[in-house]
């Protein structure tokens, strides 16, 4: 060849290598710190050049990076300081990453050109740092949703282009900074529109200055807080606000006279106070859609005058409020009216329901008031009418009216309008795409009736063709379910389709996901967030690795345990959180007043760390989402298992207290030992019986070396299954445990089943048989029902149970090879009923005595429909009565031992050693009743 050419071929070529490596070198740098830690980073990450070669998720103007946009791809690990050498940035979107942990870098007012942060749904603790302050170009901050702690720094008030302030559902604490002679506040905020800061434990008064007509604030949402005094006058001068939440806080005295000059309000909430005075005065503000001014103390009155003229109502929620006298037909015939809360009042006379009544009125709730009689001209209208608890109910009419109060479901099924694949089988589709979840969650709206379908076609309508405008390529965004939670917040479980043969990338969930936490979408109902479920199916670089590693994660990240303690009523957690301000619930429980919990004790942390080698890497044998684990070895010789908190995990002290206090109750044979907690130099730990022979999954992927012949998995089921009963049927208080699956139920050295993962829990808020905030869970594991309603009950490990059944069966894991083993059973079940070829390998040669039971009684527990399910005690009835029908129980040779450890295998707890535990020898025949 001619060397001239060879020649310019090697200028053309390294011109061009030297052309694409365009990213600037500092930039570089700080992408490959982030790179280096955090896990789950975009497989194209592994090219050289970002900005040339395009990262996923890295947007660059020429050379320098501009936008981070990684939210919803399951980025784990903390935010290192160096990102703050990006200083072209002007968007940081990792909003539902929920494993991104630690502290915000104290030095990130370095990006000097960022407008967004966006962090909404990470586990990010610690506090807000103050030179965030600094960042005069920010217009939208997000935090909310995460666990930072401590007060709003003063410094924020120097965010003059702030237009939204979201720090939400965090454990912010102290007053609300407004400025003073030496330090800036929030009330120089004058750009901002949303001051979203509920679901905080912010204390105090609100400052008179906070509040100004220069200011040009939309939303005030501060429910949820411990926040006390009067509501300051000064809130009636900014005449911009729309919409108010003031409800549960501590507010007490009047309401100031001149809110009703609010005259664009639409939303006003202000329950669960102790607002006193006369029933405020709402005539003015004509806008008023939806108005909650429920359990406050004002002066017992007539219905006040506003009640017939605020023509845009729709909602009218004034329960325990004083109310007196008879209701207005007028009311009742306010023509966009759709519910109306007046119990608990003393409203007297006769209930007249006029041939005028609103055509929209849906819902009319008078129980527990003095009314004597009803009349009602409007046949053939939809309303539920409640009054019970009222004389009229006495007579002998009342009959067909009365009694026949439901309690308020607020999932409401929407068949009408939601396309059917979704409804039916949100979470698998039959032709193997896989949507993406998530769920909108509105902090104030303008309806109550949800089962208009009206409400919802915004989302095919609006939000579904300006996705597809930003390239998304996505079939259709659907409606699941929709409720009202805990907060009062109006939510939307939606269900994104991908085309025919698709699942979304990255850049998809995140593009969706930017386009909703960065406001980018304008709601048609007020201030949202939204919140997803980890989307495991990202397509991977080989075969079939973006559902593998998205399993892994959900086994080993996500395996956040939870727990849930399910008695405390809302009202106890307010009281609780008031008892946590008056005094240290640790306080009586200094070294020498170690309380006396039956079976857990104390241990200093200097004992923590003789028993583990001073918390060495050798000593670790488990990580999951509240921290690490680790094994130790306490002086008696026993064998425990550590789990540590680690930083954003930790708890407040009372939680803390309390569920030790719960698990040091829960003793049974086949659940996991609590032995006792480490409460000491911040640290919080749980310290559990050792489980010798690793878990359930480790054993059936055989990597454990543990053989499970079919009579011993049965033992298991079984073994689990008490387990399981115990915590739901006898523990006190009955504990539904939200993330049953083989990865916890651990094996001990007898095979013996032990139910895990218990403890640390961040969710103990979650109530059962109500609805919760947030569907916490593992895909693959999730009832379906649960994640529909977001309403929690022992049938949700029930179900979860069932695929932990399929699993012993199969040996596989619920997800895998694009299949679902659910879907597979029962289908192969209705053609043939012949499972065979689905039953695991290792086991087919064993006698499969009662196994065609058993599959059905998973089955069972697999049904669509909660109130189908058995409960967890008959399962257990069920399984023992295969196993005496087939003369089962004598069979205990087929014990392996943890001899039959194989090395190398460390995860979770895996060892050589032969110790026999205190608890767990006297358990060493489980099935000797
Ligand atoms: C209803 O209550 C009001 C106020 O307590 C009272 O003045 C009125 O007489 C009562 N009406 C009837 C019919 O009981």
């Amino acid at each position: 060849m001619n060397p001239n050419i060879l020649l310019y071929f090697l200028l053309v070529f390294s011109y061009c290598w030297f052309l694409e490596a365009r990213t600037d070198p500092t930039d570089l740098a700080a992408l490959r710190s982030l790179k280096k830690q955090w896990k789950n980073t975009p497989p194209n990450w592994r090219k050289k050049d970002p900005c040339g070669r395009r990262w996923e998720g890295i947007f660059c103007n020429d050379s320098r990076v501009i936008k981070i946009i990684l939210p919803g791809t399951n980025l784990a690990g903390p935010l290192p300081e160096d990102i703050v050498s990006l200083s072209e940035l002007q968007i940081l979107d990792l909003s539902n990453n929920q494993y991104l942990t630690g502290h915000l870098p104290a030095n990130i007012g370095y990006l000097q050109n960022l407008d967004s942060l966006v962090l909404v749904g990470c586990n990010f603790s610690g506090p807000i740092p103050e030179s965030l302050g600094s960042i005069q170009k920010l217009t939208h901050l997000f935090l909310n949703l995460n666990h930072f702690s401590g007060s709003i720094p003063h410094s924020i008030g120097n965010l003059t282009n702030l237009i939204w302030l979201d720090l939400s559902e965090n454990q912010l604490n102290g007053a609300l900074p407004v400025s003073n002679a030496t330090a800036p506040g929030l009330d120089m905020l004058l750009k901002a529109e949303h001051f979203h800061l509920g679901n905080n434990r912010f204390s105090g008064e609100i400052s008179p200055r906070l509040f100004s007509s220069r200011m040009a604030l939309k939303h005030v949402i501060l429910n949820e807080n411990q926040l006390n005094g009067n509501i300051p006058d000064s809130l009636g001068l900014v005449r911009t606000l729309e919409v108010i939440r003031l409800d549960r806080n501590f507010f007490s005295g009047p309401m100031p006279q001149n809110l009703s000059m609010l005259t664009r309000m639409s939303e006003l909430y202000l329950a669960n106070n102790n607002l006193s005075g006369p029933i405020p005065d709402l005539s003015g503000m004509n806008l008023l859609t939806y108005v909650d001014l429920s359990n406050n103390s004002f002066n017992k009155a007539a219905a006040p005058q506003w009640f017939e003229t605020l023509l845009d109502l729709t909602t009218l929620i004034m329960e325990n409020t004083g109310l007196e006298s008879h209701i207005s037909t007028a009311l009742l015939s306010l023509p966009h009216l759709e519910s109306v809360i007046l119990s608990s009042n003393q409203l007297n006379g006769t209930l007249e329901i006029s041939a005028s009544v609103s055509s929209s009125l849906r819902l009319l709730d008078l129980r527990n008031n003095s009314i004597d009689g009803f009349s009602s001209a409007a046949v053939n209208r939809s309303i539920s009418v409640m009054l019970d608890e009222n004389p009229f109910c006495l007579k002998a009419e009342a009959a067909r009216i009365c009694n026949n109060s439901r309690p308020l479901r607020s999932f409401i099924p929407l068949e009408d309008c939601a396309p059917l694949p979704c409804f039916s089988d949100p979470i698998f589709l039959s032709d193997c795409r896989r949507p993406y979840l998530g769920s909108l969650f509105f902090r104030s709206f303008s309806f109550s009736d949800l089962t208009n379908s009206l409400y919802y076609a915004f989302l095919t309508e609006s939000l579904q063709p300006r996705l597809e405008k930003l390239q998304i390529p996505i079939d259709r965004v659907c409606l699941v379910s929709s409720m009202i939670d805990l907060n009062g917040y109006l939510v939307l479980n939606i269900s994104f389709l991908p085309p025919d043969g698709y699942s979304f990338n990255r850049t998809g969930v995140s593009t969706i996901n930017n386009y909703l936490n960065n406001h980018i979408y304008p709601s048609p109902y007020g201030p949202y967030y939204y919140s997803d479920l980890s989307y495991t199916n990202f397509p991977g670089p080989g075969k079939n690795t973006g559902l593998i590693v998205g399993i892994s994660i959900a086994g080993s990240v996500l395996a956040l345990l939870t727990i849930v303690a399910v008695v405390y009523g809302y009202r106890q957690r307010r009281i609780a959180q008031l008892a946590v301000k008056l005094n240290n619930p640790f306080a009586s429980w200094n070294d020498g007043n170690v309380p006396r919990l039956k079976g857990a004790r104390w241990f200093s942390f200097e004992d923590v760390r003789q028993c583990t080698g001073n918390l060495s890497h050798e000593s670790e044998i488990g990580v999951g989402g509240y921290g690490k684990v680790y094994k130790g070895k306490l002086e008696s010789g026993e064998l425990v298992a550590i789990k540590r908190a680690q930083q954003g995990s930790l708890q407040g002290a009372l939680e803390f207290k309390t569920e030790i206090e719960l698990l040091s109750r829960v003793h049974h044979k086949n659940v996991v030992n609590l032995i006792g907690f480490c409460y000491d130099k911040g640290e919080q730990m749980l310290i559990y019986e050792y489980v010798a022979n690793g878990s359930l999954r480790a054993a059936l992927s055989g990597k454990s070396g543990v053989r499970l012949n079919w009579i011993r998995r049965l033992k298991i089921a079984l073994g689990a299954a008490r387990g399981l009963a115990y915590l739901h049927e006898l523990a006190d208080p009955p504990i539904v445990h939200r993330d049953i699956k083989s990865d916890n139920i651990l094996l001990s050295d007898h095979l013996n089943a032990k139910v895990a993962d218990f403890g640390l829990s961040k969710l103990l808020s979650d109530h059962r048989g109500q609805v919760t905030t947030q569907v916490k869970g593992t895909m693959g594991y999730l009832d379906p029902e649960y994640y529909m309603t977001n309403i929690l009950t022992e049938k949700s490990d029930v179900y979860s149970f069932g695929v932990v059944m399929l699993e012993l069966v199969t040996g596989r894991m619920p997800l895998e090879n694009n299949k679902y083993i659910v879907r597979e059973v029962r289908e192969t079940m209705k053609e043939s009923g012949y499972i065979y070829n689905l039953v695991d390998p290792a086991i087919r040669v064993d006698a499969l005595i009662g196994m065609e039971e058993f599959v059905k009684l998973a089955l069972s527990c697999l049904q669509d429909m909660s109130d189908e399910r058995p409960s967890m005690g008959e399962v257990v009835k069920e399984i023992e009565n295969m196993i005496e029908a087939n003369n089962l129980n004598d069979d205990v040779e087929s014990v392996a031992t943890s001899a039959s450890f194989e090395g190398g295998y460390r995860y979770p707890y895996s060892s050589n050693s032969n110790v026999s535990f205190g608890s767990s020898a006297t358990a060493s025949s489980p099935f000797i009743k």
